[in-house]
């Protein structure tokens, strides 16, 4: 008889998201007359940008022809792809990160979750509360946690919580750690680091021999031009951290599917015998094994970004949505409630009015209001008795949104 990986059978019902549109569909099929209005998960509404869909349809094309045609490609990325990223993303902003510590892959919530394939056990691992699902379940699938308790967090997990107290900033870990999982501009809460703040992290990283993975996805909505955009414009994080950005928020290919991972190759980890491993190395063998590269297609549409037009339009695109952020957190402002974030990330990080707790806070949205907006409480502990509006949706279904939740709630 086959046996199942015990450690699923630890994991809280269901995912986030899933559970989200499993109570939007029940709401939906008991109103089928209501219009819902869906500001809850992150997912881009804009089409791609005109440089992009030219760039993909030309690779279209050029797969017609014998010459044109691709077969399998590079595991790592096409290197045209990764050396417009290097120069652009990195070496322009002063990072010492070449073409070949970037990997190209299908999306930064796979690669959060497939890095731990290259960990070993017995690392003690923490992660901000509140803090994006995705870190938390996928230590539990590869069993670094023991089971969750009745609040729901799991034994064996370091939480370093993040609240109004501290800014949404949180403390060093007051134990020693191995692997931190650090996110900025931060999902859910919307806040950002500065300089500071990293360095505070670049340091206990090194001071500890920890490792850093450093979630970048929504660093391109960083409005503060003196705002770190990566860990690695912080002295010392190449042999500390990992970073993962993606095109999925910043050009709106959350279905087209492509982000990438920096591995430096300074960064060593230990083998169980205390022996140095170059973790690029791992990462690469990792890869080359179990991934098979993202189409030629759509690398094609992610150069594209970075062509003089390509970065315009996409600078287009993020001004929208910070646009409609704005219009978020002053609508909800105004009526007195506390919001955070916005203003460096694509959502707003709201506290309930009325001390409601997050779920309930959720129904009552969708069911007075037709607006669908993310609990807190579903990002971890901290989060509860707060809510996430995303600003990724039309300018009039935003305007929509806020009138209805003025009229409805106000
Ligand atoms: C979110 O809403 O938090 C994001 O869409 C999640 C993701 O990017 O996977």
């Amino acid at each position: 008889m086959f046996r199942i990986n015990d450690h699923y059978l630890k994991l809280k019902a269901g995912y986030l998201f899933p559970e989200i549109s499993r109570r939007v569909k029940q709401f939906a099929e008991a109103n089928p007359d209501a219009s819902l209005i869906r500001l809850g998960i992150g997912d881009v509404t804009e089409p791609l940008t005109p440089s992009v869909i030219k760039a993909m349809h030309d690779a279209v094309d050029g797969m017609a022809t014998h010459d044109g045609f691709h077969g399998y490609g590079p595991e790592q990325g096409y290197s045209w792809l990764r050396e417009v990223v290097a120069r652009h993303d990195y070496q322009e902003r002063g990072c010492q990160i070449d073409a070949e510590e970037i990997f190209i892959s299908d999306g930064s919530k796979c690669d959060t979750g497939n890095i731990l394939d290259i960990l070993g056990a017995g690392n003690r691992i923490a992660v901000q509360d509140p803090v994006y699902p995705v870190y938390i379940d996928t230590n539990v699938m590869a069993g670094n946690t023991g089971k969750a308790d009745d609040s729901g967090e799991y034994q064996g997990l370091i939480y370093l919580r993040a609240d109004e107290t501290n800014q949404f900033q949180p403390a060093l870990p007051d134990e020693p750690v191995d692997v931190i999982y650090l996110c900025y501009p931060n999902n859910p809460t919307g806040t950002a680091a500065d300089r500071t703040v990293l360095e505070r992290w670049v340091q206990y990283a090194r001071d500890n021999k920890a490792l850093i993975l450093f979630d970048a996805a929504y660093e391109a909505f960083i409005t503060d031009p003196k705002l770190p955009r990566s860990i690695y414009e912080i002295p010392g994080a190449r042999d500390v951290a990992i970073e993962f950005r993606s095109f999925s928020k910043t050009a709106g290919f959350t279905g087209t599917r492509c982000a990438l991972t920096i591995v430096p190759r300074d960064l060593v980890g230990r083998d169980s015998g205390g022996d140095p491993v170059q973790v690029h190395k791992l990462w690469n063998r990792r890869q080359s094994t179990k991934f098979n590269g993202v189409s030629y297609i759509t690398q094609r549409g992610a150069a594209a970004t970075y062509t003089e037009q390509g970065r315009k339009e996409v600078r287009q695109r993020i001004g929208f949505y910070m646009e409609n952020a704005a219009i978020i957190r002053k609508a909800l402002g105004s009526m007195g409630w506390k919001v955070f974030g916005g203003i460096h990330a694509p959502y707003v990080w709201v506290r309930v009015p009325g001390g409601m707790d997050s779920w309930g806070f959720f129904d009552k949205l969708l069911n007075e209001a037709h607006v669908v907006g993310t609990p807190g409480s579903g990002f971890g502990r901290s989060g509860e008795g707060y809510f996430r509006l995303s600003a990724f949706n039309s300018r009039a279904k935003v305007e929509q949104a806020m009138e209805r939740i003025a009229k409805k709630l106000g």
